[in-house]
């Protein structure tokens, strides 16, 4: 009988101790959540998306709640890769320590870019995986268009590739026209694992006043309304390519994480519901010990793409 399942679980070479990160831009650099939550409790946590030089972001309003679900236009304000190197990334020493894997999310406006803050990155601590976002919907140069042409995902994925020897997630867009297409084209340039999705592009309208709502005009659609939509697009890569696959989109439980890993994610990224329950890894983390319990598996890897059709 299984009494002490295993929730560590494994992207690429790099080991986690339990499957649930941190989505990048929903936790901050990592401290800002305590003591609410404790963010040793994460496998991983993706930072605040940074770029090459500091970035104030979009104006505001950045944030609208829907029905189910929040739209986002943050236009990537960062204090960009400096400060994150001297400053950030040296504070998360007692993440690193308890086995919390640190994932900086890095944007760019051209593949220069991408590879001057890898680069940099060489000589940064505690840090184990950058992770390239190609799928922003909220700025101009450099975001959401870069993951949906699968000639610049491979430029700047090899070109990246070249400059660090850290493992590469390539972290997608969801509204393309063949997801395998951009995912095979990642892997092929030497992403050593795959993240989707980021948020769906999205308008939120004032009917009243008869104005667009958020200060960039359009924003990017998270939370449960998008997780079939993103769940499909996770499956349909998982099957696509031969590298690990990082699931997220609208996770808010542990049912929705087990239908990620049960879908072939090897691990999952939380990111709106932290805002709504900041010690949500800990709830998922119970649910799923609690599932793999009852049906008498003993690692969590073992559901790893266990999804069957319906007979
Ligand atoms: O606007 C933002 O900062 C969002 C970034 C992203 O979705 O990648």
């Amino acid at each position: 009988m299984v009494t002490h399942p295993s929730l560590a679980t494994t992207v690429g070479s790099l080991e986690f101790k339990n499957p649930i990160i941190a989505a990048s831009g929903t936790f901050g650099y990592g401290r800002e959540y305590e003591p609410s939550a404790d963010p040793r409790v994460f496998g991983g946590v993706a930072l605040k998306g940074t770029t090459p030089k500091p970035q104030a972001g979009n104006p505001p309003p950045r944030l609208v709640e829907t029905p189910a679900g929040l739209v986002n236009s943050i236009g990537l304000e960062n204090p960009g890769i400096a400060v994150v190197i001297k400053e950030k990334l040296p504070q998360l020493e007692d993440l690193a320590s308890a086995g919390t894997r640190i994932i900086l999310n890095l944007s760019a406006d051209d593949d220069n870019g991408f590879v001057s803050m890898a680069e940099k990155c060489n000589q940064a601590s505690p840090l184990d995986v950058l992770e390239l976002n190609l799928s922003c919907p909220n700025i101009k140069a450099g975001g959401m268009h870069f993951g949906t042409d699968p000639k610049v995902v491979s430029k700047i994925t090899s070109a990246v590739k070249k400059a660090t020897a850290l493992p590469i997630w390539v972290k997608l867009a969801p509204l393309v026209t063949d997801i395998t297409v951009i995912a095979r084209s990642a892997e092929d340039a030497g992403a050593d694992a795959i993240s989707l999705v980021n948020t769906l592009p999205a308008l939120v309208v004032d009917v009243e006043r008869q104005r667009t709502v958020l200060g960039n005009t359009f924003g990017g659609l998270s939370g449960p309304a998008i997780l079939p939509f993103a769940l499909r697009q996770v499956y349909m890569v998982a099957q696509a390519v031969k590298i690990p696959v990082v699931g997220m989109g609208g996770i808010s439980c542990s049912d929705d994480a087990c239908a990620f890993l049960l879908a072939g994610a090897s691990a999952v990224q939380v990111g709106t519901a932290i805002f709504v329950q900041p010690d949500i890894a800990e709830r998922i983390c119970d649910g799923l010990s609690q599932y793999l319990l009852e049906k008498g598996y003993e690692e969590i890897t073992d559901i790893v793409g266990r999804l069957a059709q319906k007979d």
